[in-house]
């Protein structure tokens, strides 16, 4: 079908730097999982469906405890991660047929938005590999092995990655097959992949656009980042 659009949603991290029990991709924000948020976001946008990664053993509480206990009609699938991030992408990937264009976003972000959504959509329209971002707003300094300043980057042309990360799913599908054939040799050249971008700028001949995303569109790694969720789900409840 011309113009499918999915969503891969990742939930299949250990969460090792929140030191949480609970991986934090389930921790409670206003009473509801994190990863109720950005599927409530894609479930109430164009996107046609969405697969859902989750952990080994994570599957049947993600159904029945997210999926079914809010009623997400377009989760496809719930599918099962892998060991690093880009395992969970591919797997995810995987899972999907005939769609045109991919949203890959952190299940871990929960402030994803309509506007980004539509910003991001409307750009990959026009590029095929889109990423949503911000420009920083802090000085970067590149550090030497030693700890001394080595080099400072133009501040208004540095800008933080965020997700959803958006392509033209062929286009990402190859990229990442590319990838997953030569990953040892990439490893072992000290390369490390972060995100989906990296694997697209590393695997095929695509430039990477840059969208707007919202200085609000946190990724929840570390415990002092959910005190600042729940003040903007606070703000976010009350506007
Ligand atoms: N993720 C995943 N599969 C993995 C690793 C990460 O699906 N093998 C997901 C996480 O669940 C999260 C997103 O990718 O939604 C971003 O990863 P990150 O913030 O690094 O989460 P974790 O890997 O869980 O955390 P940490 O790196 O602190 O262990
Ligand atoms: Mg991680």
């Amino acid at each position: 079908m011309k113009d499918r659009t999915a969503a891969i949603v990742l939930a299949a991290g250990k969460g090792s730097r929140m030191k949480s029990r609970v991986h934090k991709q389930y921790l409670l924000l206003e009473g509801k999982p994190i990863l109720y948020y950005s599927l409530k976001a894609f479930e109430d946008s164009f996107v046609d469906e969405i697969v859902l990664v989750a952990g080994k053993d994570e599957a049947a509480y993600c159904r029945e405890e997210i999926v079914e206990k809010y009623g997400f009609k377009k989760v496809s699938r719930i599918a099962e991660g892998g060991r690093e991030r880009y395992h969970s992408v591919f797997c995810g990937l995987q899972a999907l047929r005939d769609c045109e264009y991919v949203f890959i976003h952190d299940g871990a972000r929960p402030f994803l938005t309509k506007e980004i959504l539509d910003r991001a959509y409307a750009a990959v329209r026009r590029t095929p590999a889109c990423v949503v971002g911000m420009p920083v707003k802090d000085t970067i300094r590149i550090a030497d092995e030693n700890a001394y300043a080595a080099e400072t980057p133009r501040r208004d042309l540095v800008w933080i990655m965020q997700t959803p990360q958006v392509f033209s799913f062929d286009l990402v599908k190859r990229a990442y097959c590319a990838f997953l054939e030569q990953e040892e040799e990439t490893l072992a050249k000290g390369i490390k992949i972060t995100d989906d971008a990296m694997v697209v700028e590393l695997f095929s001949d695509t430039g990477i656009r840059l969208v707007e995303g919202s200085y609000d569109n946190i990724k929840i790694t570390t415990p002092e980042d959910l005190l600042i969720a729940q003040a903007l789900a606070k703000g976010r409840k009350a506007e």
